[in-house]
Order: C-alpha cells, then structure tokens, then sequence
C-alpha cells in the first residue's frame, strides 16, 4: 500500500476524488487536509466527513488548513460546486467526529514520522506553500507529488488562461513549482477535461451501488446545470478524481518533462507557464500530462468505488 495524504477543496470533484482514494486498496489515506478553495476551509471539511460517513471511513483523520490564500483575497468556486460545495444537496453534518486543526502541522509531522508519503493535490496549492515556508526539511522526505491544477495547451476555467486552483491562489501554487523540488506531476485541464461524467454512466452507477450511485447523482446535479449552461455540455468534467486515479496507475496518461512556473500579477494571473522551449534553461520540475486513456480511468473509477468488475 502506498501512503498518502490528499489535500483538498471538497468540492463536487473533490468529493468524487475522495471516493476513489478511500476504496483504492493500493493506498493508505493517512489523513484529508482541508485547504480554501471552492468551498471555505470549514464547508469543505464538513463535506470530506459526508463523504467518508458515505464511504464507511470514518476512521481517516480530517484537518483544518488555510483559510486564505498566501496573498490574494480569497474567491470560492460556489457558482461551480454550490453554496454548500455539494451542489446544494446539503447532507446532514457528521456528528460522531470532528475535523481537527492544524493541516500544515500534520503534513510536515506525517512526512518526518512515516517513510515514502506521497501527496495528492486537489485544490489550491496554499497549504502546501505554508508547508515549504515553515518546514522546507519535511518535504525533502516527500515521496512523490501529484497536483491536480493548470493547464498546459487547454483554455482556462476562470480565466482564458487559468485553471481555478493555481488563479485561486497563484502565489501559492508559484512557490510549490519554484520551491518543491521534486517533480510535480501537472494533472491539469489538459488531461481533466476529457473525463466526463455522462447521463449513462451516472445511471450506470446507481444500477451498481443504489446508496454511492444516488449521491453522486444528487451531488453531480448541480453540476450538470453549471456545464450545460456554459458549454451546452450534458454531463459533466470531473477534474480531480484523475489525479487518484493516475498515482495508482501511470499507465491511464502521459506527458512530458518541463520547466513551469505561474503567473501571479495582471491579466494572466493564475497562468500555468511551460518551458518547452528551455527558454530560461531551468532544470525541468513538472511531468505535464497531455494524454489520457479516459475509458480506462472510468473502468478503474466504476471498478474500484462501484465493484463494476465484479457485477
Ligand atoms: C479544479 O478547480 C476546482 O473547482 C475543482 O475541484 C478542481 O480541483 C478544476 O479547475
Ligand atoms: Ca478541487
């Protein structure tokens, strides 16, 4: 079993994301740190605990991170995931456990305590930046490093030329890619936004599991109206659960080694910036994916969370 710690913004995908990690029998969660994002830092741990009550993982600690982004105001996604993160289906809260404090303590400690860790990114990279300024140590034990965010050859989501995480907080998402040193592996909208969750599949799911398949059609609905909307799209991306989905198996994308920082100021704020070129003559220190088996990740997602292998 390999160990990790997912960082996130519960969050539709977010949630879909937590799915997958907690029924993967190849990884051991050892805790959800909760960063602002799409939801605030509290809407969003209470949705990690919704989703492990759904999943039966109760026992998976759940921590309290960054309330704000290292120095930009913070902007939620609420018009994406809904007031509450859960596209407005708001679930009961979970009572038998709370949320703990203190995400960037945990990090740094589990990373010193547990050999080979691995984080999993899905939301804005705040957390892990106040991770690298107070403990620069810790992250030198830091297996591998995989962050949902960016986008490479693909339009924006937030802006022509942003993805949400990296503009939601482009400092903290700049001083990962500059101060990390390791290779981050850039599951950005490139890769993400050919999986879509379609009508079929979703019904598919409640055919399989009736108690998963109907949350992630109550969850997901809110999100359907967002992509019709905006792209006429019926169904919609779920960004997040790819990057579970490719730690366990680098054989679902591929892509290619690079320079890339962000942008912070003006127009291209929150701008993924590749070197493809060697331009500056830095030392690569991202995997950019640009490929995707999207039929095979959603075999590994209706297998591992759905048992569709076993129907
Ligand atoms: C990313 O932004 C969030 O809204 C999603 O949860 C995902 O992590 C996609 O741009
Ligand atoms: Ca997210």
């Amino acid at each position: 079993k390999r160990k990790v710690i997912i960082d996130c913004d519960p969050g539709i995908d977010d949630a879909l994301a937590l799915m997958l990690a907690v029924a993967s029998p190849e990884l051991e969660v050892l805790g959800i740190t909760i960063v602002s994002g799409n939801v605030s830092v509290k809407e969003g741990a209470e949705n990690a605990l919704k989703v492990l009550r759904l999943m039966n993982r109760l026992d998976i600690p759940v921590y309290l991170g960054e309330n704000t982004p290292l120095k930009r105001a913070y902007i939620s996604a609420q018009d994406t995931h809904g007031m509450d993160g859960l596209g407005e289906t708001n679930y009961a809260a979970v009572n038998e456990v709370r949320p703990k404090a203190g995400a960037v303590k945990f990090i740094c400690e589990t990373l010193y305590q547990d050999e080979k860790v691995s984080i999993i990114a899905l939301g804005p990279l705040t957390n892990i930046a106040k991770g690298l300024q107070q403990d620069r140590e810790a992250f030198k034990r830091l297996d591998e490093f995989i962050s949902m965010g960016g986008n490479y050859r693909s339009h924006g989501n937030c802006s022509p030329v942003a993805e949400y995480n990296y503009w939601c907080d482009p400092h903290g998402a700049r001083e990962v890619y500059e101060k990390l040193d390791k290779r981050i592996h850039m599951v950005g909208l490139d890769v993400t936004r050919k999986i879509v969750l379609t009508p079929n599949i979703l019904e598919y799911m409640q055919r399989l599991d009736p108690h998963k398949g109907e949350f992630v059609k109550n969850i997901t609905g809110f999100y359907y109206d967002f992509h019709w909307k905006h792209e006429g799209l019926i169904g919609c991306v779920i960004n997040d659960p790819l990057a579970v989905a490719y730690f366990i198996n680098r054989e679902l994308c591929s892509g290619f080694e690079a320079f890339t920082t962000i942008e912070t100021e003006g127009i291209s704020m929150g701008q993924t910036i590749v070197d493809t070129m060697g331009f500056w003559k830095k030392k690569e220190n991202s995997y950019v994916l640009t490929e995707v088996d999207h039929h095979e990740f959603m075999k590994t997602f209706l297998a591992k969370v759905f048992g569709a292998d076993k129907a």
